[in-house]
């Protein structure tokens, strides 16, 4: 199978240039696996990756134009050449590997943690199983980039734009039973840009590796807003 595969190193190359491998694909081998291949070829060549079982999120690319976990991407799924990019709109640090520093910070604006006003209790702050049930959906995020990083408006407004990761991590406080900053937290997405610069496009939710889906969880944060201002 032809993998084609974008290389940079921006301290040496004077651009970016595409490298083409010949690998010979096995049953079950995942895209990691020819990655991996690659690197046992070529040492200098570099990309993310930990887990291998999608859990961590560190090996998200842009796999024959759609971004994806190369650990949990079977190569029988995918059409040769195989052409694997880095996740777009990122800065690239080398080869496949992008700054992600932006995106987090994103995450880290939306304060992601629960806030009290009442004092904490001696034991656990209980949910009835419906209220748990709405945080299904929102909590199963892996922060791999690959929604946020497949977004028009995040790539325009990477520094204005909170992006599709953060406001499905918004959501999940802002429904949270026990979280009590709600307001705090719609009058910090409250503005043209932090929340509405989603234009629902969606490449959010074709990306999502884990079937979430930010863009229902922006129209749950706009409803709310909606429903506080009258
Ligand atoms: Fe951890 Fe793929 S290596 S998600």
């Amino acid at each position: 199978m032809e993998f084609r595969i974008w290389r940079y190193d921006p301290e040496r190359d004077a651009k970016p240039r595409m490298e083409s491998h010949q690998i010979e694909t096995a049953r079950g081998m995942m895209l990691r696996d020819a990655l991996l291949e690659i690197k046992r070829r070529d040492e200098s060549f570099a990309f993310r990756h930990s887990c291998g079982e999608g859990v961590c999120g560190s090996d998200a690319v842009n796999v024959n134009g759609r971004n994806r976990l190369a650990c949990i991407t079977p190569l029988a799924e995918l059409k040769a050449p195989v052409v694997v990019r880095p996740l777009p709109g990122r800065p690239v640090i080398r080869d496949l590997v992008v700054d992600m520093s932006r995106f987090y910070r994103q995450y880290e604006a939306v304060e992601p943690w629960l806030q009290r006003k009442d004092p904490d209790p001696e034991k656990e702050i209980l949910q009835s199983p419906e209220e748990r049930a709405r945080l299904d959906g929102l909590w199963e995020c892996i922060l791999c980039g690959c929604c946020s990083t497949s977004c028009p408006s995040f790539w325009w407004n990477p520094d204005k734009f909170l992006g599709p990761q953060a406001l499905l991590a918004a959501w999940r406080f802002l429904a949270d039973s026990r979280d009590q900053a709600q307001e705090a937290r719609l009058d910090a997405l409250d503005g043209p840009y932090r929340l509405f610069r989603c234009h629902t496009i969606m490449n959010c939710v074709d990306a999502c590796p884990k079937h979430l889906n930010p863009t229902r969880a922006i129209g749950h944060i706009r409803e709310l807003m909606l429903k506080k201002s009258v």
